[in-house]
């Protein structure tokens, strides 16, 4: 099998010579959404890669690439057809968005996401689901949960930046199904992606959509993503 990194030339067709830079690897999972590699978006994940960044800037442009994700993510919710009339008195015939909706973030890293969701939904509600390492099995444990009481009637948005083995997200997809989320209306939204976690969830759940960024090379043995970002928590929160 051919593990080397996939590099692709990135930019705009007229130039001649175009610049290579390594792009998301593919996955055969038709749940699975990686965005278009445009040049703006690797080069926004160059910045935010880059330990030479610093925190102002990591947060910036961190931001960028949640705005994109959860306007992709809005691409994946029903819509009816809704037609207006316009200030010259024709009608334009156009689309609405049917269902209601609500954020459930990851903590303490999808919290970052937060503040994206809320610039393209106002008003949003968003729910929290602390998981961490159970440091007697070191299998994932739920700690914590706050979710909408009605939110088996919504269509969630699950916030996570790193998707790195999957344990937390498979969890966390666990906990919205016992509340009574169908599968089918979870949608988990992230920055970068192990392919060993993308495997794993897509298989587990084949019904829940992930829109990523980013599906790096691999993890190492301290289960980080590489190449990765590092610890997006502290490079957001602390450093
Ligand atoms: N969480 C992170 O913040 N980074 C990783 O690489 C993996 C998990």
């Amino acid at each position: 099998m051919d593990t080397s990194p996939p590099i692709e030339k990135v930019g705009p067709d007229h130039r001649a010579e175009l610049p290579v830079a390594v792009v998301s690897k593919t996955v055969p999972f038709e749940n699975v959404h990686v965005l278009t590699q445009t040049p703006q978006l690797i080069a926004l994940l160059t910045i935010i890669r880059d330990k030479k960044t610093e925190r102002a800037d990591f947060i910036f442009y961190s931001n960028r690439i949640i705005r994109l994700l959860v306007e992709e993510g809005l691409n994946h919710l029903p819509t009816v057809e809704h037609t207006v009339t316009t200030p010259v008195d024709r009608k334009y015939d156009g689309l609405s968005f049917e269902g209601k909706i609500c954020g459930v973030s990851i903590m303490r890293a999808g919290e970052a996401m937060e503040q994206g969701l809320r610039d393209c939904c106002r008003s949003v509600r968003i729910g929290k689901i602390l998981i961490q390492r159970d440091e007697e099995t070191t299998l994932p444990k739920l700690f914590y949960d706050k979710l909408p009481e009605d939110i088996a009637n919504r269509w969630v948005l699950l916030l996570d930046p790193m998707f790195a083995t999957g344990g937390s997200a498979c969890m966390a997809v666990e906990v919205l199904i016992s509340r009574g989320v169908p599968a089918e209306r979870i949608l988990f939204l992230n920055l970068i992606a192990s392919p060993q976690g993308v495997g794993k969830f897509a298989e587990k759940f084949p019904n829940v959509k992930v829109v990523t960024a980013f599906i790096d090379e691999g993890l190492d043995e301290k289960k980080y993503i590489i190449p990765g970002l590092g610890d997006f928590g502290d490079r957001f929160y602390t450093m």
